[in-house]
C-alpha cells in the first residue's frame, strides 16, 4: 500500500519505536496523531516533529479509549492506519506467588485488551478508506518466549494469533491487516536488558520503523526483523488448510 498521504494513529509514539514511526512517517508525507500516558512526552514529540497531533490517553482504560476513538472520528475523517504499538513488559516471578498479578493483569490489557478493542471500534472507519490497514507491533518473543517476562510473551504470542484471525475476517475488505515482530530494541521497555551494546542481536527503534514502512510499502503482512526471524522457528503452516 501507499507509504505517504495517510493519515496514521500510533498508540505509544511518545518514546521508542512509537517515536522513531511518527518521525518516518511525518518524513514521508503522512499525518500522524500520536497518543500515551505521559503528556511531556508528546508535547515534545510535537515541539519536535511538525504537524503531530497528540491526545493523552490510556489506552488500558475504556473510558479513555473510547474518548480517543470519539476524537478520532470527528477530528479526523482521513484515517486509514491504525498502528497498535504502545506496549509494556513486566518481569513476574511466579514462585513469588500472586502479588505480581496486578501487573499482569496491566499487561495484558494494554498489549492485548487494548489493541483488539481500538481495531474492533475503528474497523467500521477504516473499512470506508479506499485503502486501510491495522498494523499490530508484535515481538519475537510471541514466538520463542523469554521465561523473566512471561506474560509480555504470552500477550505477544496472543497478538500474533489475532492478526492471523483479524487478517483472515478482513480479507475482503480495503484493510490490510500486518503484523511486525520486532527483536531487541534498545529503548525504554525493558530498561538496562536492552542496551544498544547489548549485542548484535539488538535493533535501533529506527530501523524497526524502516522496517514497518517496508512491509507497508511491499503489502508484506506478517514481518519479522533481524534476530527475530529466528524466533519466528515455527510457523503456523496449517493456518491455510484449516481457513479456507
Ligand atoms: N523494545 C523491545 O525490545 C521490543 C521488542 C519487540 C517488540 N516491542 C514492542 O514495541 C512496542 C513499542 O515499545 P518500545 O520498545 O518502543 O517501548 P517504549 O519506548 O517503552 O514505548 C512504549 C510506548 O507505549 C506507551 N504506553 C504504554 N502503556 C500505555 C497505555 N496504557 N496507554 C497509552 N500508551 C501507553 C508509552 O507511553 P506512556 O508511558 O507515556 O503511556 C510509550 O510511549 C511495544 O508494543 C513493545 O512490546 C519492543
Amino acid at each position: 500500500m501507499k507509504t505517504s498521504g495517510n493519515t496514521v494513529l500510533i498508540t505509544g509514539g511518545g518514546s521508542g519505536i512509537g517515536l522513531a514511526l511518527t518521525e518516518a512517517l511525518v518524513r514521508r508525507g503522512n499525518r500522524v496523531i500520536i497518543c500515551g500516558r505521559r503528556r511531556d512526552r508528546l508535547k515534545a514529540v510535537q515541539a519536535r516533529v511538525p504537524g503531530v497531533s497528540f491526545r493523552v490517553c490510556d489506552i488500558s482504560r475504556t473510558r479513555s479509549r473510547h474518548a480517543l476513538v470519539d476524537w478520532l472520528l470527528s477530528e479526523f475523517n482521513r484515517l486509514n492506519i491504525l498502528i497498535n504499538n504502545a506496549g509494556i513488559q513486566r518481569q513476574i516471578d511466579f514462585l513469588k506467588g500472586p502479588r505480581d498479578l496486578r501487573e499482569a493483569d496491566e499487561e495484558v490489557t494494554t498489549n492485548l485488551v487494548a489493541p483488539i478493542h481500538l481495531s474492533a471500534q475503528l474497523v467500521p472507519h477504516l473499512r470506508k478508506k479506499k485503502e486501510a490497514a491495522i498494523v499490530n507491533i508484535s515481538s519475537g518473543l510471541a514466538f520463542t518466549p523469554l521465561a523473566v517476562v512471561p506474560v509480555y510473551c504470552a500477550t505477544k504470542a496472543a497478538v500474533h494469533s489475532w492478526s492471523l484471525s483479524l487478517r483472515h475476517q478482513l480479507r475482503n475488505t480495503s484493510v490490510r491487516v500486518f503484523e511486525v515482530a520486532p527483536p531487541m530494541v534498545a529503548t525504554e521497555l525493558a530498561g538496562e536488558r536492552n542496551r544498544p551494546e547489548a549485542g548484535d542481536f539488538v535493533m535501533s527503534a529506527e530501523a524497526v520503523a524502516a522496517g514497518v514502512l517496508e512491509a507497508l510499502g511491499m503489502d508484506q503482512y506478517e514481518v519479522a526483523l533481524g534476530a527475530a526471524t529466528n524466533l519466528r522457528a515455527k510457523r503456523e503452516a496449517l493456518f491455510s488448510a484449516i481457513n479456507q
